[in-house]
């Protein structure tokens, strides 16, 4: 199977058309999303001691399973944070494929690790980090989180007061379910400020306050968030530096989401204070346009990360070398063997440089600004709150959470889009609402009014 011959060559052809196929399909069908075993009558068992062969396998997925997927760079896909990598990225990530090369370790991985680290250094510029400041690539926002957590932890027990003692670690309700998620991967307590909205210095420091000794001496962390997943809120980043300098915690900044939008001008001060962070989470594979997956972890002092993730085992003794000596990914985060993720993105904004990427953002937060006045046009519709960064966040008046659901699967169905309900807490309990998320540039004015319209009765 590792042979050259004449079914490798079709077979390659076969995928180098599909590529190119898909990636210049500007819409996409959104996909029909079919029950395991319905796939399974449709395309049997693929996998069988013989094999199928490569054509009828790629044929299989190109024919069947994957329009049973939701391409995620749709313009009318607006609901969870989508994605919308360039076409330089994916096709890059092809190349990062094709070169088959190692990125846990610069012995092995050099070249490609420059690239990332190019690309690295503009997302460090782009926060404001001191200098020294650095970080890695990461499959997503969830593995940079736990990173980071990591990292913070290790920090804290270097104390022996600490070296026993179960973390607790302090954000607000509107954190992505990550945080708490990771939280229980490292064992450690997570205390909840009951805010959605934005959090603020005056909240923190009054609920730090409020904790009983024992979990004030367990607190080790602030995870603010730099626009949050449900309405793209922003806390009050420097307001929570502060506290966190003051209470000798580690303050650790959840931008998986917003992150891309520190390259825009217009929305660049709303995340003051973020350079003060101990570590950074921003995913590129979400608003900085590259291809699944690609998060990446950002520290001010990479060095304390290197003491929470390097990895010793006799066959790693190499790498301690002179002659191995290089910047090494593995030992910042929590992965060992791991793909060049970061390859693609350096290759696009090598590509079309920054300016281009700042444009990009830009545009999701001006599309959220005119769906936005496009639903305070309507009757029917009403803001729930300002949009924010690219979220909106709206009501469809008279419409309970059933109707909201069926028409999300109507919408989805007959292809029109894919938006999906949320909650938003009010006073009196949580609201069912719906919610876009602006990320695809080519996502179009008269795209927001073909869905809007969808809601009248
Ligand atoms: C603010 C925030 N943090 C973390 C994550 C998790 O990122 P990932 O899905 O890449 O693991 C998300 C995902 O939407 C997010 O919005």
């Amino acid at each position: 199977m590792h042979n050259i011959d004449i079914d490798l060559v079709e077979m390659t052809l076969d995928v180098m058309k599909y590529a190119i196929n898909r990636i210049t399909n500007v819409s996409p069908s959104l996909g029909d999303i079919k029950k395991e075993e319905e796939l399974f009558d449709l395309v049997g068992e693929t996998i069988t001691p013989k094999g199928i062969g490569g054509e009828r396998a790629f044929q299989l997925f190109r024919d069947v399973l994957v329009k049973s997927t939701v391409p995620i760079d749709h313009p009318r896909h607006l609901a969870f944070v989508p994605a919308s990598p360039t076409r330089a990225a994916v096709m890059f990530d092809l190349v990062t494929s094709a070169s088959s090369v190692h990125g846990a370790y610069w012995m092995e991985g050099a070249g490609g690790i420059f690239c990332e680290n190019q690309a690295m250094k503009w997302l460090i510029s782009l926060t404001g980090m001191p200098d020294g400041a650095f970080g890695v690539f990461t499959s997503g926002g969830t593995a940079a989180n736990l990173s980071a957590m990591v990292t913070a932890r290790e920090y804290w027990r270097r104390s022996a007061a600490h070296v026993n003692r179960k973390g607790l670690i302090m954000t607000s309700v509107g954190a992505h379910s990550s945080i708490k998620a990771m939280a229980k991967v490292i064992d450690a307590d997570v205390h909840l400020v009951e805010t959605e909205d934005r959090l603020t210095a005056d909240l923190l420091r009054r609920e730090i306050r409020s904790l009983p000794a024992e979990k004030r001496q367990n607190l080790f962390a602030v995870v603010a968030t730099g626009g949050t997943t449900n309405a793209g809120i922003i806390d009050d980043l420097e307001g929570i530096a502060g506290v966190c300098r003051e209470e000798g915690l580690w303050y650790h900044v959840d931008a998986a989401y917003g992150g891309g939008a520190l390259a825009a001008d217009s929305v660049r001060h709303l995340f003051d204070g973020i350079e003060k962070a101990d570590s950074i989470t921003i995913d590129p594979h979400k608003w900085l346009f590259s291809p699944y997956d690609c998060g990446a972890v950002l520290y001010r002092d990479p060095s304390l990360a290197l003491e929470a993730h390097k990895q010793e085992g006799s066959y790693l003794d190499i790498f301690k070398d002179e002659g191995a000596s290089g910047f090494n990914p593995a030992d910042y985060q929590i992965q060992l063997t791991r793909r060049l993720r970061g390859m693609p993105l350096w290759f696009s904004l090598a590509t079309h440089g920054t300016d281009k990427y700042k444009w990009a953002v830009e545009r999701g937060i001006s599309l959220a600004n005119i769906a936005g006045e496009l639903i305070e046009q309507r009757s029917d519709l009403s803001l729930v709150r300002p949009p924010s960064l690219s979220c909106v966040l709206f009501r469809r008046e008279g419409w309970d959470p059933q109707r909201y659901r069926d028409w999300t699967y109507r919408n989805h169905r007959e292809g029109i889009a894919l938006v999906t309900p949320t909650q938003w807490k009010t006073e009196k309990g949580y609201e069912t609402v719906l919610r876009f998320c602006f990320i695809n540039p080519d996502t179009t004015v008269e795209d927001i009014k073909l869905i809007l319209d969808t809601l009248k009765d």
